[in-house]
């Protein structure tokens, strides 16, 4: 920092962690690496997607693609939230409808107690930390690097459901009829999780994310007990001050809690008005959104022109990360991506 003014990315994006006062916020997109990119689907269908995850080279060079492309702030590392769960011994695959498959589901207190102690953790994903490493390398203190792992709620629902469900029936069931063996279970993940993102972070994350994808799924009084209490106790064993966004997808009901939490910032979901959210939330919570990402399957000038009044409609308030309301969808188009950058980094 010279003076006042981030005269970088990545120093942009760690002012705007911290609430300061910028000219304009920083940008980057959820799954910024993903299948809108020729070059992705191309790296992709040479080596598999399980396999680019496992392989720093081909996780960083995956975690590059949109970084040359566009001028986003941030790169956030490829790789995937259920590595956590293979590592604890429930490996993950893709369904040919779409969605995800677990090599199983836990459907007992026994089954749970089998799984790997959480210590092994960071030393079974050793190859996301080397990834990282090698990413902090090439980005050489220009743009931010980020972290990421799902919450410990969202990474339960696919090892006691299986994989994706559309009712998350069996993991309620768990949580309404045996508690105790729910909270062992959000217990190992949240130890698990401690030790994955303080690794991240001494291989050179500069700020984690936390996805609570699911957190919209529970209802609203069982919100705290299923899954705000874990992310809480997560951010409570970060370093003090340490940058960490948690992302909830259709929990607008509890940001004001998730403020509580000691989250740096809160990534807003698309069905909320960022400014009204901007408004009730203490000042020195930082926000990230929320664009609709189906705009960007439309036109440049629509990207450009609703770009533009989300900007104009936070303009003033400090602590504001420019990104969607979710991750970017496969449809996007590269141009409306481009007219989306350009409208952020050119606003004044
Ligand atoms: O943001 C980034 O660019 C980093 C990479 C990233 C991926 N997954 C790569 C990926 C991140 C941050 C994730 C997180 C993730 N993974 C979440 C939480 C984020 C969210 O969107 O709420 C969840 C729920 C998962 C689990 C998962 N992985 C799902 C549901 C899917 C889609 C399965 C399907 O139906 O295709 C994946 C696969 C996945 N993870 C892809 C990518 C780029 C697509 C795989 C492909 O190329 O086919």
């Amino acid at each position: 920092m010279v003076g006042r003014l981030p005269v970088n990315s990545r120093e942009r994006f760690l002012a705007a962690c911290a609430c300061k006062p910028l000219g304009r916020p920083p940008v980057w997109v959820m799954r910024q690496a993903g299948r809108y990119l020729p070059e992705y689907r191309e790296l992709k269908a040479r080596h598999g997607f399980l396999k680019m995850v496992r392989t720093p080279e081909l996780a960083v060079e995956a975690s590059l693609q949109p970084i040359r492309r566009f001028a986003f702030d941030a790169a956030i590392l490829f790789s995937d939230i259920l590595v956590v769960p293979e590592a604890l011994g429930l490996g993950y695959t893709f369904r040919d409808e779409g969605g995800i498959a677990m090599e199983g589901r836990l459907e007992s207190r026994a089954m749970i107690e089998a799984l790997a102690p959480e210590s092994a953790v960071p030393e079974r994903l050793s190859y996301v930390a080397e990834a990282l490493r090698l990413l902090r390398t090439e980005l050489a203190g220009k743009r931010a690097l980020l972290g990421f792992g799902g919450s410990p709620w969202t990474l339960a629902t696919y090892m006691v459901e299986g994989g994706s469900s559309e009712d998350f029936a069996r993991v309620k069931a768990l949580f309404y009829e045996d508690r105790e063996t729910f909270d062992i279970l959000l217990g190992k993940l949240t130890a698990s999780l401690i030790a994955y993102f303080q690794m991240q972070i001494r291989a050179g994350a500069d700020a984690i994310q936390i996805f609570d994808s699911w957190g919209g799924a529970v209802a609203g009084p069982d919100y705290e007990a299923a899954s705000l209490r874990w992310i809480r106790a997560i951010v409570a064993a970060m370093p003090e001050g340490f940058p960490i966004i948690v992302f909830g997808k259709g929990t607008g009901p509890h940001l004001t809690d998730q403020a509580f939490t000691g989250a740096r910032v809160l990534s807003i979901d698309w069905s909320v008005e960022l400014a009204s959210v901007r408004r009730s939330l203490p000042e020195n919570v930082a926000v990230q959104g929320n664009l609709d990402p189906a705009i960007l399957n439309t036109t440049p000038d629509v990207s450009r022109r609703e770009t533009i009044r989300l900007l104009e409609s936070v303009r003033g308030s400090a602590g504001h990360i420019f990104n969607l309301g979710h991750g970017i969808l496969p449809q996007a188009k590269i141009e409306c991506v481009e007219a989306m950058v350009d409208a952020v980094t050119s606003w004044k």
